[in-house]
């Protein structure tokens, strides 16, 4: 062949490596209202970055007739691009190809630009889509999987790893996703689950589909398992070049920030007014988070799990910060097992990377009874106490309301290595509220009342006034100052400037032991 008949062959190859399993298959896959994992590649990242690795690898089985069932590329697109001109490294299992099952070397691909994503101090983004290991193969396939397990544990907390899970992610093939940073599931499309539906009732005679056992809506609501439920491939691609945004490269950058057109001097008037005079009425906690960050733009994190607590990324003046803050709206903000768990990885995701955390206060405390205490609330409430504690990244709190017991120490308190630490006229700081305390301190002297309701009333009043305010902790120095609600924007962006190049550190250790 001369120069120029080579590079027609060249193109030919790729040609035909473009097509995956064959048209045919693309077509099914887009008659399930799916993309094939090269449209999504080019979705998520910039128009004509993407360089694609090892197009023409396949693999090397032998067995079940295998040697003509051969692909270039072997079912898994990998290499990198940018998103927003900044380096990502990516791999889409492509399902036109023997259901995108993992075969080795499908497994050694994935774990080549993984190592390049270590080394360069990139981010990975997985895009699955896979019938689970390639059963022709079997052991090569189990020890592939495993190589990259390994591979997703040394790189948690080194880089960000993100996964988007667009169809099957079944068997021990979900726990690559489960050990990255954030797992996004399109609704009716996709699922993740050890053992499918025939399984589960051929041992617990459970009678459950598809979409009840794995589906996007069931873990973004229910096991945690997934941040967001998309409405379809391209809403969970989208979510993905958001995400990214706002997060660094790598362990050792500090996150992206960009200019800012919102005053940092802007005030919010409504804050003033929007904490309800009864202590026992709720209100939208969201509402001051959309007030106080740059454009009301607030990148929400699990929001259908757990929402008694609220985690996600927003900006204060072009600084990308990570949110957490108590929902009074929902079970009047208390903490319990799932929302500690979920603000525990939050802000342990945070301080990896080195985003500051802004945390607003509104907590009654954790949530009493069996179901919490059967389910160790004790251990898993110990999480968020340990998250908070162990941060070394500049942390600013603002209490708003309530801040009752161990739930005011756990959040993001001074006692933590909280920064600054503010409170609202409004707050009220106490170890409990005031209808808990006062039966407790005046009930056998309320029973010698004439009126024992209108005596315990005014002892509720009487603490109320002199305990459950942000001013006995603001004269030890818990609280730094209490500041008009009005301005809350502008003292956040004020102490985030303050701390941002806050340097803190934990002693030297192997790791510690948080309570899992
Ligand atoms: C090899 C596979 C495959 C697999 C699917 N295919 N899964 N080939 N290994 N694991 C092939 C099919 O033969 C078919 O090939 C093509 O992919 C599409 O599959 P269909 O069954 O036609 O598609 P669909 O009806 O959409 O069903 C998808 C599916 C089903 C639900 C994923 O294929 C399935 O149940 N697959 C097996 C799943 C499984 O048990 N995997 C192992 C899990 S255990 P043709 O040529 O017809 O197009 C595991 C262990 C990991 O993963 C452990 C890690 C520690």
């Amino acid at each position: 062949m001369n120069t120029i008949e080579r590079l027609e062959h060249l193109k030919k190859l790729r040609a035909d490596a473009q097509l995956g399993g064959g048209q045919k298959r693309i077509d099914k896959q887009h008659a399930l209202g799916r993309l094939t994992a090269r449209e999504r590649i080019g979705m998520l990242l910039d128009p004509g970055s993407f360089e694609e690795f090892d197009m023409f690898k396949t693999h090397r089985c032998t067995d079940f007739g295998m040697e003509k069932q051969k692909y270039p590329g072997d079912g898994v697109v990998t290499g990198h691009g940018t998103i927003d001109g900044r380096i990502v490294y990516v791999f889409a299992q492509d399902f036109t190809v023997l259901g995108g099952s993992l075969s080795e070397t499908f497994a050694e691909k994935i774990c080549k630009v993984m190592d390049l994503a270590m080394k360069n101090g990139a981010p990975v983004i997985g895009l699955n889509d896979s019938g689970g290991a390639r059963i022709q193969e079997g052991i090569e396939s189990l020890a592939g999987y495993t190589d990259i397990f390994l591979r997703n544990v040394m790189a948690s907390g080194v880089i960000p790893q993100l996964s988007a899970i667009f169809g099957p992610c079944a068997g021990g093939a979900v726990y690559s996703p489960a050990l990255t940073d954030f797992v996004v599931m399109v609704k009716n499309n996709s699922y993740m689950f050890l053992t499918g539906p025939k399984v589960v009732k051929s041992v617990t005679h459970e009678d459950v589909t598809v979409e009840e056992l794995g589906g996007a809506d069931m873990h973004a609501s229910r096991s945690g398992v997934s941040d967001y439920a998309a409405q379809s491939g391209v809403d969970a691609i989208a979510y993905l070049r958001k995400l990214i945004s706002f997060l660094p490269q790598n362990n050792m950058e500090n996150p992206p920030s960009c200019s800012c057109s919102d005053p940092i001097d802007r005030r919010a008037e409504e804050l003033n007014n929007i904490i309800p005079e009864n202590p026992n009425e709720a209100y939208d906690m969201k509402a001051i988070i959309h007030r106080t960050v740059d454009n009301g733009d607030f990148f929400e994190i699990k929001e259908a799990f757990a929402p008694n607590l609220i985690v996600g990324f927003a900006r204060y003046n072009g600084m990308s910060v990570g949110i957490v803050a108590n929902q009074p709206s929902h079970y009047s903000g208390v903490l319990d097992i799932d929302s500690s768990i979920k603000g525990a990885r939050f802000v342990r995701f945070c301080d990896c990377f080195n985003i500051p955390v802004v945390t607003f206060v509104d907590v009654p405390g954790f949530l009493p009874g069996t179901a919490q205490e059967y389910g160790g609330v004790i251990r898993n409430g110990a999480k968020i106490l340990y998250a908070y504690a162990e941060a070394t990244i500049p942390k600013v709190t603002v209490i708003t309301r309530k801040a009752y017991g161990g739930a005011y120490c756990v959040m993001s308190s001074k006692h933590l290595r909280g920064d600054i630490n503010y409170a609202w006229p409004t707050a009220e700081i106490a170890v409990m509220g005031a209808k808990g305390a006062v039966p407790i301190l005046y009930g056998r002297q309320a029973k010698k009342e004439a009126d024992p309701e209108a005596f315990l009333q005014d002892r509720e009043k009487e603490y109320q006034d002199t305990v459950a305010n942000p001013y006995v902790a603001a004269q030890r120095g818990y609280i730094d100052d209490i500041i008009e609600p009005a301005r809350t924007r502008t003292r956040i962006v004020r102490a985030l400037s303050l701390v941002q190049n806050k340097r803190d550190t934990n002693p030297m250790k192997k790791h510690g032991n948080i309570p899992l």
